[in-house]
């Protein structure tokens, strides 16, 4: 950018609406270039494994949820046995750093073993190349145009210093997402919006996601095919479990 510009830039207006956690997310997915590396935290449920494997994909996506007991092989190779015979295959990792543009989401990366972590970190190494070697002793090339969505339960800056230092930096942007994304929202019938808008945000135990509307919706469309016999409220109790009270009075009150 040239000073001309930058200076406009920075004296131009602010925007009439400010950017909420959620449009960033949906900003940083849609510009890869300019987001390599992105860390996205929110409660369980919330959709952001969703939004990343659905918001402008390339071509190739590579998902993958680590655990403890996952080594750097289940990330770069995997033993495939076929008739008897074992040979190694491309892990996520390695298929999305071979691919000309890509995804690699790594959810609960905090939940990773150390080695793990480790070798994360190398891949989320910000400079232009680096190469890794595999298990079968070849080497693969991480380019440009690999995006990396780590995402996790927890704000960056609650995790552990050593990790959360060693993730901020190499990390930008760095979101917290309360609520719920604006799309599954509007892809929620009006009347239900709101109610799953403040059940959304409500403190701990009382907090229902996403994952429910779902339940919810599917067991609606089941109804309407006749396949399920069964009443609104016998779907909101099946739907949203030991919440069940006080989303359909919630509902019920804004139906009123
Ligand atoms: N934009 C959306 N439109 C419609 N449905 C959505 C949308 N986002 C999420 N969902 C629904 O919500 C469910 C939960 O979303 P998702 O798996 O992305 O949550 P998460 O935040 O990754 O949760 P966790 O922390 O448990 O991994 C999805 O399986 C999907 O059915
Ligand atoms: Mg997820």
């Amino acid at each position: 950018m040239d000073d001309m510009k930058l200076e406009e830039w920075t004296n131009g207006a602010p925007p009439a609406e400010a950017l909420d956690d959620w449009r960033v997310y949906e900003l940083a997915l849609r510009n890869p270039d300019t987001f390599p590396c992105i860390y996205v935290a929110g409660a369980p449920g919330c959709g952001k494994t969703y939004s990343a494997l659905h918001v402008a994909p390339p071509k190739v996506v590579e998902c993958v949820t680590l655990q403890q007991d996952m080594g750097p092989r289940d990330l770069f190779m995997q033993q495939s046995v076929e008739a008897g015979t074992s040979r190694w295959i491309d892990g996520p990792a390695t298929r999305a750093m071979k691919a000309e543009r890509s995804r690699l989401i790594l959810n609960e990366l905090p939940n990773a073993s150390a080695d793990v972590l480790s070798a994360s970190y190398a891949l989320l190494e910000s400079s232009e190349t680096s190469t890794f070697a595999l298990p079968d002793g070849s080497t693969v090339t991480k380019g440009g145009a690999l995006q990396i969505v780590v995402t996790g339960n927890q704000r960056i800056d609650t995790l552990d210093p050593i990790m959360r230092d060693a993730l901020a930096s190499r990390l930008t942007p760095a979101l917290w997402l309360e609520g719920l994304p604006p799309e599954a929202v509007a892809w929620l019938p009006a009347i239900f919006r709101n109610v799953a808008r403040s059940v959304a945000m409500a403190p701990g135990d009382a907090r229902v996601d996403l994952r429910a509307w779902v339940q919810l919706m599917r067991i609606a469309d089941a109804i309407d095919a006749g396949d399920v016999d069964m009443t609104f409220h016998d779907a909101a109790r099946i739907a949203f479990g030991r919440n069940a009270a006080s989303v359909i009075e919630a509902l019920e009150t804004e139906v009123d």
